[in-house]
């Protein structure tokens, strides 16, 4: 049996970073890869001659570790189009011209949306990213949903339904009331304020020429022949010494074994001994929340002509946000919407020929019947592959964080844990990967 210092089961970014910087170190590492691709929940597909990001695209100016890696490989990045005004649809679906980050609402609900941005800015404030459970107030922001919590901060429903949206549909991409505030902290803290998950044009800054799964591309390359794929791992066994892994009926041994999948797939393979029983139910309280990125091509931009710069948000409509997500240097235009959690489901169980009606007929409440023509209509579908399962990421039910959050982070014999859905600073996305890659690798160096 061929042995390794460390196995990495998983080729996303968290895997690879870690395998990286082990080999780097003169490591022998083994990457095993169930997908016949690396990159995981990075991915980009060609449709009718245009490239397209089915997954992560977006990179913000506090993601630093991610930045820096970009800069390592040596990859570029351009500017999200932001150029003229943004479009607020309201309740009426009646689409409101607005510039800068205030809505176009009544001034007293622009006063409690500010209001309550600076209510979660002090909570996030106050909190370590990557110790939630040690935050002031953890356990009694973690023992109510987001959706009770914000209800008792405000009367104004506009103002509640459009916070609602930054943190459920556009984040966590989960209903607010199936999350704790303590989550919602979380998630603001990890992007340094809840101000900068609110301001579109700091969040969404920048992208990756070529798409953001060069990264996992650039890091597989380096590791040449040490990254395995169509190798799905179904059983780690362990003891205090080390470990065996099982792969397509092979074994091979490993002095450390890093498992960089979401928590909701540690289940996945079996592990003999068992997982103590808190690290079993730590991962059996997390799930993933689900949205359908639809990305629609036009013949031109022709929302810029008009004035627009592409973004939009709507509280109420099936596309809560959509943004120009033009391709680097194409003369065709791209818009991109999302639609989230419970209106994902409703999505879901329509015929595809509906349900891209249905999400064209939104993109029409903002841009007009001019969205109902694009060229090319692309949806990421996360949901029916069973080795991602959802989208963007994974995230406790209420009030698991404080009972169980510490333990995702506790290796097990020679087994350690991580991705993005763990991370601190960058939690749920491509930056909280690099992160903990970087983390889990220098952890297995020290010890
Ligand atoms: P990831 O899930 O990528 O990797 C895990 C790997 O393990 C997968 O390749 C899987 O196949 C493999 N695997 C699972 N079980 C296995 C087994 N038993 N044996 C072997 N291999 C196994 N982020 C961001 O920064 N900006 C953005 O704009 C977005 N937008 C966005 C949109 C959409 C639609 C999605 C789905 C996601 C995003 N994200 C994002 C989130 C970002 O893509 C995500 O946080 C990281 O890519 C996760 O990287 P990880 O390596 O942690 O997990």
């Amino acid at each position: 049996m061929k042995s390794y210092d460390t196995v990495v089961v998983g080729a996303g970014v968290t895997g690879l970073t870690a395998a990286w910087r082990l080999a780097e170190a003169g490591q022998d590492v083994l990457v095993l890869e169930a997908r016949d691709r690396v990159g995981g929940r990075l991915r980009t597909e060609d449709h009718n001659g245009s490239d397209f990001e089915i997954g992560g695209q977006w990179v913000s100016p506090d993601q630093e570790a991610l930045i820096a890696l970009l800069d390592e490989l040596g990859l570029a990045t351009y500017s999200r189009f932001r150029d003229g005004d943004s479009l607020y649809v309201d309740r009426t679906r009646t689409a409101r011209r607005f510039t800068g980050e205030d809505l176009p609402v009544e001034e007293q609900t622009g006063k409690e949306i500010d209001r309550l941005i600076g209510v979660i800015d002090d909570l996030a404030a106050q909190m370590d990213p990557d110790r939630p459970w040690e935050h002031p107030q953890a356990a009694e922001l973690d023992r109510v949903s987001f959706a009770q919590w914000l209800d008792a901060q405000t009367t104004d429903d506009e103002a509640r339904d459009n916070i609602a949206l930054y943190l459920g549909p556009a984040m966590l991409t989960k209903p607010t009331h199936s999350f704790s505030a303590l989550t919602a902290v979380l998630m603001s803290a990890s992007a340094g304020s809840f101000s900068h998950l609110v301001d579109a044009d700091f969040i969404l800054d920048k992208r990756v020429v070529g798409g953001l799964a060069s990264v996992p591309a650039a890091l597989a390359a380096r590791l040449g022949d040490r990254v395995r794929l169509s190798a799905d791992v179904t059983h780690v066994a362990w003891d205090d010494e080390g470990a065996v892994v099982t792969v397509d009926g092979e074994q091979v041994g490993a002095r450390n074994v890093v498992l960089a999948l979401p928590p909701t797939h540690v289940r996945r393979i079996r592990i003999t001994p068992g997982l103590p029983a808190e690290h079993r139910h730590a991962r059996e309280h997390q799930s993933f929340g689900l949205v359908i990125k639809a990305q629609v091509e036009y013949d031109t931009p022709f929302w810029r002509s008009a004035g627009l710069s592409g973004t939009g948000f709507g509280p109420w409509e099936l596309v809560h946000e959509v943004y120009d997500n033009t391709l680097h240097g194409k003369e065709t235009g791209t818009l991109v919407g999302f639609v989230s959690d419970v209106n994902a489901d409703a999505m879901g169980r329509l015929p595809a020929d509906e349900r891209r009606a249905a999400i064209l007929q939104s993109l029409a409440a903002y841009f007009g019947d001019a969205a109902l023509t694009p060229r090319t209509y692309v949806e990421s579908d996360w949901q029916h592959q069973e080795l991602t399962g959802g989208a963007y990421a994974t995230s406790f039910d209420v009030g698991s964080l404080t009972r169980w959050g510490a333990k995702l982070h506790e290796p097990v014999g020679p087994i350690r844990f991580g991705s993005s859905d763990v991370a601190g600073l960058g939690f749920q996305h491509v930056d909280g990967a690099v992160r903990m890659g970087t983390r889990l690798a220098r952890n297995i160096l020290g010890s």
